[in-house]
């Protein structure tokens, strides 16, 4: 039976006894993480967030009656021991804090009993990630975990600490508002007052921000929930966390400097890890070329060459037709791996299939001499020119694909971060920071068949560029000031100067197909702001999770969200979204499509 716990008062954590405790007496909570039986002696391994404490039931010390108590005790249980913190007689565990110690008990209470879970709690836990995820509750009592969200925690109180010495307010926006284009799907909040109108749940606080700059708060942070209706990635949930930034009277060597310097705070504070500043800034379109992505990862080389000009007039047809049609031929050199197997090269192929490239060419330069999969279309001194551009020497291998820009470019910059994890060629010690620059303003969308923002339509373009920025001008050609900073591949956060002329965000919008009027309706309060003095701004926004996802080396997200949503959006734990009552529905005045109906909805809707 669970008992009360009247009169007792936790002395410390169990993690948090000290050897100066030694002799005195204390009073633990927490859970049971493991119980061994050997008869006149029990042991407890008592757990609670700050780590382990060895309890000990002696019969001596606790008498015949709590002995047998003690023995009830299974995983799980949640007790309050009092004892006597003592030298343990038996082995010292070295892995814990408190391994040199136990508390001898003198009293216990069980506070409460456990069924036996479905699966341990421990480290680095096995079961398979379904499982956990639907019993979260035990899942987050995991030590890694609430590791996880302890840093999380400190990143989250550091940073407010640093933006409140810079000078920067902390002020809430509205979850509720109008949708801001950050480029995914609003969720969507159906309005009861006004049926058949929406609130969209915020993308991000950009206009909001943007708009607390005009009215004159001169630098804003918040830790802002965010929605974003789009597929899951590991590294991506459809809700997150932004630390959201806004400054104003300054120009991107302002921001970049607050934020390496923010950056430093935290690596320092939580890992007592130096990190150095200035970062390495790196232009988009060299960051394409040389590592096939806007977020490369400089914890190894391998960067990948162009052969455009090399095989552009080649005798084989799939590189320089590839070159002739605006094409580009790519290549990464993989040292020392001239002699991988013909099923690897194989499943590389697949590989780079599974991003949309046709196929992937390969020259190994083996020891008993080069072997080269379009051997048969060449001259041997084009393939000898191939390996200099390529700087292959014996003993390597280069592979080499052949496509449009973007998806060559994309499919060997992958290839690349793929064969660096197979090879374990990264050094998971090194934090790389970098940031990436004068990215184009506009990106062609084959969906849409016209230019969208490749960051959002109220980023400025470079003051040099903006005499193309007009429907009629070649607008790929427009760069904007943005810059992303990456860490170790990852987009961890971006943002941009904004246009702080009407004249120019109007240009934009028409730039990005909006007529005058779509423009008023969408954004009419951003213009009608900008109509009274606005002071030229920029900002900044991080993936707090995906900060800290990064700080700490994990490879899913949710590992430091409390409670992650799964691939296709759903919460394993609380089953939402759900059904809701068909009164909150005709409150609302939405009907669901027929075909769309819940089967038992649809039962209900027959008998009506
Ligand atoms: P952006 O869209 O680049 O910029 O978002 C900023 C950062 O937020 C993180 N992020 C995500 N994290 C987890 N799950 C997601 N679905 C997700 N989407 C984005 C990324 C990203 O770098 N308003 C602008 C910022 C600005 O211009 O100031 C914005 O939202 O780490
Ligand atoms: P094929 O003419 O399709 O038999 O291809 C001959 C060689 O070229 C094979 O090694 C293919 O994998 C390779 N190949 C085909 N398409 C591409 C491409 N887009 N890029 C690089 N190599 C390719």
């Amino acid at each position: 039976m669970a008992e009360s716990m009247k009169g007792l008062h936790r002395s410390v954590r169990c993690g948090e006894v000290t050897g100066d405790m030694i002799g005195k007496t204390l009073t633990l909570m927490g859970w049971t993480q493991k119980r061994r039986n050997l008869g006149s002696l029990i042991f407890v391994d008592l757990r609670d967030r700050s780590g382990i404490m060895q309890i000990l039931f002696d019969e001596t010390k606790i008498g015949a009656e709590g002995m047998a108590r003690a023995g009830s005790i299974r995983s799980e249980y949640v007790l309050a021991v009092t004892g006597v913190v003592q030298k343990r007689g038996g082995a010292v565990n070295e892995k814990l804090k408190t391994g040199t110690m136990e508390l001898c008990a003198t009293s216990l209470r069980i506070l409460s009993e456990s069924e036996t879970p479905p699966f341990p709690v421990e480290e680095n836990s096995q079961t398979k990630e379904e499982l956990r995820l639907k019993n979260r509750t035990l899942d987050l009592r995991r030590p890694d975990i609430q590791r996880n969200l302890m840093v999380k925690s400190r990143v989250a109180q550091l940073s407010r600490e640093f933006m409140a010495k810079e000078g920067f307010l902390e002020i809430e926006t509205p979850m509720l508002g109008k949708s801001t284009p950050e480029g995914a799907r609003d969720y969507l909040v159906p309005s009861r007052i006004y049926p058949g109108s929406f609130f969209a749940l915020p993308q991000s606080p950009q206009l909001y921000k943007q708009l607390l700059m005009v009215a004159g708060y001169d630098r804003y942070f918040q830790l802002a929930r965010c929605f974003r209706d789009e597929d899951l990635r590991a590294d991506r949930q459809p809700e997150f966390t932004q630390m959201d930034m806004e400054l104003s009277f300054v120009d991107i060597d302002d921001v970049i400097d607050v934020n390496e310097r923010l950056l430093q705070f935290l690596w320092k504070e939580v890992l007592d890890v130096e990190i150095p500043v200035p970062f390495p800034r790196m232009k988009w379109i060299d960051a394409m070329n040389r590592y096939g992505s806007d977020k490369p990862d400089l914890r190894f080389g391998m960067e990948l060459t162009d052969l455009s000009e090399v095989v552009k007039d080649c005798g084989f047809g799939v590189f320089s037709d590839c070159v002739r049609n605006g094409g580009y031929v790519r290549c990464i050199t993989v040292k020392g791996q001239a002699e991988m197997p013909r099923k690897k090269i194989d499943a590389l192929t697949e590989f780079v299939r599974g991003y949309g490239m046709k196929g992937l060419a390969y020259i190994q330069l083996k020891e008993g001499g080069t072997k080269c999969s379009f051997a048969k279309f060449m001259q041997p001194e084009e393939i000898d020119a191939i390996v200099a551009a390529a700087g292959g020497e014996p003993g390597d291998l280069i592979l080499i694909g052949a496509d449009r820009f973007k998806l060559v470019s994309e499919t060997m910059g992958a290839l690349r971060c793929h064969l660096a994890r197979q090879l374990d060629l990264i050094d998971r010690s090194r934090f790389e920071f970098l940031w990436i620059v004068e990215f184009p303003q506009f990106e062609w969308s084959e969906e849409e068949n016209r230019f969208q923002a490749m960051h959002h339509p109220f980023t400025m373009p470079m003051e040099e560029d903006l005499q193309w920025l007009d429907p009629a001008a070649d607008l790929s050609k427009v760069r904007a000031k943005a810059y992303d900073i990456v860490l170790n591949g990852a987009e961890i956060g971006g943002g941009s100067v904004r246009i702080h002329q009407s004249d120019v965000q109007e240009k934009m919008f028409e730039c990005l197909g909006f007529t005058k009027e779509q423009a008023a309706d969408q954004f009419s309060f951003l213009l009608n702001a900008f109509r009274y003095g606005v002071p030229p701004h920029a900002g900044l926004a991080y993936g707090l999770d995906r900060v800290v996802m990064m700080m700490l080396g994990l490879d899913s997200i949710r590992d430091v969200i409390a409670f992650p949503k799964v691939k296709d959006s759903s919460d394993l734990m609380t089953q939402a979204p759900g059904q809701v009552a068909r009164k909150q529905l005709d409150e609302l005045g939405i009907l669901i499509r027929k075909e769309e109906q819940h089967p038992e909805e649809a039962i209900r809707e027959a008998d009506d």
